[in-house]
């Protein structure tokens, strides 16, 4: 599940499969004997299931029993782990209801401002050229900076971090690697600043709840920093790219969406469910056997659940292989499904929202730079671009 087939076009592969068994055994990235739930009522079954468990124990044994290179659990023995995302409750409960108030669409809200001043600063820097790369110039930049106003990262520290998050996007292991303990060290020292110096803002409140009542251990609050970092970033950079690149390979949408932007809400929904960030969820780990689509899913099994594939299902939506921003897109699981449905989902959509707008009212006139074969996808689990070049208007403008 990593082939340059799969990389270009995760949706050939997925039709191939849902048609085939939506409830299939595969070996994933690192040689790992895997199952991919890849049918659209499967998957929001597996995504609900209990029995499905993404406790770290449980991960560690199921990886164990799966795979040959024990190098490969090795990487996945790193340290940030116990935060909400590899939890089964009582502890997803506890650790998500910390954040949860953050992260409500009034409380997004708050943020429209920052999120609004902080994309004008970026399409204005663009104004300078006429030709630019969009993911580096515009669409990575964005979230990072808002993830930093979010947490409270003071403004000097903020290369520090962005550092850290390019070498994560650049999809090179020992890249990764090498920048992990750099961004440890500093999430650290960010925290110990702000319990010396408390502010408003999310870091602050979590260090708070963390010294008030331990309801939070300090491995757990370094890692739900982590956590918020990874998950906040990478996915709303590739929406955006990779939403940009979807309307401007298909121009009718597009004008549709510039005659009447009311559609930008249901525009945004239907690029999450037409070319999602996340094509698979995290790995869950049968506590049990499970029995899905009438496939027996023995127990200790590691399970990927196919976002990407299930949002293209056509039992669930009508002609699913086709952008048509004003189709109902209601129960898409591009932010998952269950007690893991994405925390930050109005703060994705408010920036998606701020950011199409700015780019749509800016440059009215952009055009892909290459030809639509030519678009660079990367491997992995986000379905994202490695760049999108662009020409922001017309020659001799
Ligand atoms: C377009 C942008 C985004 C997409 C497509 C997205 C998608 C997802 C998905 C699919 C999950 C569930 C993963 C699973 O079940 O394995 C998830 C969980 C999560 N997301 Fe997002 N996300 C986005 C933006 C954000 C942002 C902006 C934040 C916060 C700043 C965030 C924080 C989280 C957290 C903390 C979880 C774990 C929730 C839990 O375990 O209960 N996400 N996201």
């Amino acid at each position: 599940m990593d082939s340059p087939e799969y990389v270009r076009d995760p949706h050939a592969f997925f039709t191939r499969l849902r048609f085939h068994s939506p409830v299939a055994q595969a070996v994933g990235p690192g040689g790992l004997k895997l199952w991919v739930v890849s049918g659209y009522d499967e998957a929001r079954l597996a995504l609900a299931d209990p029995r499905l468990s993404k406790n770290v124990d449980v991960a560690r044994r199921s990886i164990l029993a799966n795979i040959n290179r024990k190098a490969d659990v090795m990487a996945f023995a790193v340290d940030l782990v116990s935060h909400m995302l590899n939890s089964d409750p009582p502890d997803h409960t506890r650790l998500r209801s910390l954040v949860n108030k953050a992260f409500t669409v009034r409380a997004s809200e708050k943020l429209r401002p920052a999120v609004e001043s902080i994309t004008r600063k970026l399409l204005d820097d663009m104004a300078a050229h006429t030709e630019t790369d969009l993911l580096h110039a515009f669409a990575h930049p964005l979230p990072m900076a808002v993830l930093c106003e979010l947490l409270g990262v003071p403004l000097p520290d903020r290369e520090r971090f962005d550092h850290w998050l390019g070498a994560r996007m650049s999809n090179d292991p020992q890249r990764i690697a090498a920048a992990a303990p750099a961004l440890l060290g500093y999430l650290r020292e960010l925290v110990d600043h702000k319990r010396r110096a408390p502010a408003d803002d999310l870091l602050s409140r979590l260090v708070q709840a963390q010294s008030a009542d331990g309801r939070l251990s300090p491995e757990e609050l370094v890692a739900t920093t982590f956590l918020l970092l990874v998950a906040g970033h990478e996915t709303t950079v590739h929406l955006i790219a990779a939403g940009m690149a979807t309307l401007l390979l298909h121009p009718e949408q597009l004008a549709r969406l510039q005659r009447d932007r009311g559609l930008l809400p249901g525009a945004v929904e239907e690029l999450l469910r037409y070319e999602g960030p996340v094509k698979t969820a995290t790995l869950r780990f049968t506590t049990e056997p499970v029995e899905l689509a009438g496939t027996r899913i023995p127990p200790n099994s590691p399970v990927a659940i196919a976002l990407t594939s299930a949002n293209r299902d056509d039992k669930q939506f009508d002609a699913a292989d086709t952008l048509d921003i004003t189709r109902p897109t209601a129960g898409h699981l591009a932010f998952g499904h269950g007690i893991h449905y994405c925390v930050g989902a109005p703060l994705a959509r408010l920036e998606a929202h701020v950011a199409f707008t700015g780019l749509l009212d800016r440059y009215p006139d952009m055009q892909l730079l290459c030809a639509p074969g030519d678009l660079v996808w990367q491997p992995g689990m986000f379905r994202g671009l490695a760049s999108l070049p662009i020409r922001l208007r017309p020659p001799g403008h």
